[in-house]
């Protein structure tokens, strides 16, 4: 087992691998995962894959990283079930878009979203010192509206038509969490 980050409850969170490449590979274009994405539109390959998780790799920094990805998993386990990330962090703002995905349908429905977005808002507030974190999510993705409210995210306005999705425009949330919440 690689050096892990963080736990929770039920679930690790460690820098991804090359070896997570294959399952992100498949997972990021398996239609059911990815009409929910803003990535997966157009077909790469594992050694693509591999290159974008050489560069979440760099060696540690004392601060400023602009994004933070995780792989995690479930205790027990050592295949990662999906990837969570903070982007674009600004260091004057203090405020950080999150990303989820968890890679293996079979693994949906089960509470381990809402338990990564719990772990990722902990670590965004408590460990880089962030203020906010945002989301964008499909108005149609119940499961996900569902998971980010239950971890304390709050529905904050509608960006109208913003994605497009097997032949039509959908509406999505923007959703946030304060950390003086
Ligand atoms: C969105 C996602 C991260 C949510 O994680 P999850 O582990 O499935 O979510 P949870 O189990 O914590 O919560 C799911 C909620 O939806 C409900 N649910 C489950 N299946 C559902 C369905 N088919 N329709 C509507 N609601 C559903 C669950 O009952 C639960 O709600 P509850 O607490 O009110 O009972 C995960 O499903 C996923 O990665 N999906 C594919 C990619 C994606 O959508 N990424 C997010 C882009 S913003």
């Amino acid at each position: 087992m690689a050096a892990v980050f963080l736990e929770s409850e039920r679930l690790w969170f460690r820098a991804p691998e090359k070896r997570d490449a294959a399952f992100f590979t498949e997972a990021l274009q398996n239609p059911l995962v990815r009409r929910n994405l803003m990535v997966g539109r157009y077909p790469f390959n594992q050694e693509a894959e591999e290159a974008w998780i050489e560069r979440q790799s760099e060696p540690p920094a004392m601060d400023n990283k602009t994004n933070v990805v995780m792989a995690f998993g479930i205790k027990g386990e050592d295949r990662s079930i999906g990837a969570s990330g903070l982007h674009n962090i600004s260091a004057i703002h203090r405020h950080a878009e999150w990303g989820i995905t968890i890679g293996r349908p079979e693994e949906w429905g089960k509470g381990y979203g809402r338990e990564v977005a719990r772990t990722m808002l902990h670590y965004a507030f408590n460990t880089l010192n962030l203020h906010r974190v945002y989301l964008r999510v499909n108005a149609d993705n119940e499961r996900g509206i569902k998971a980010y409210r239950a971890a304390g995210f709050k529905e904050e306005g509608v960006l109208r038509q913003h994605m497009f999705v097997e032949g039509q425009y959908l509406d999505m949330l923007m959703m946030g969490a304060l950390r003086t919440e």
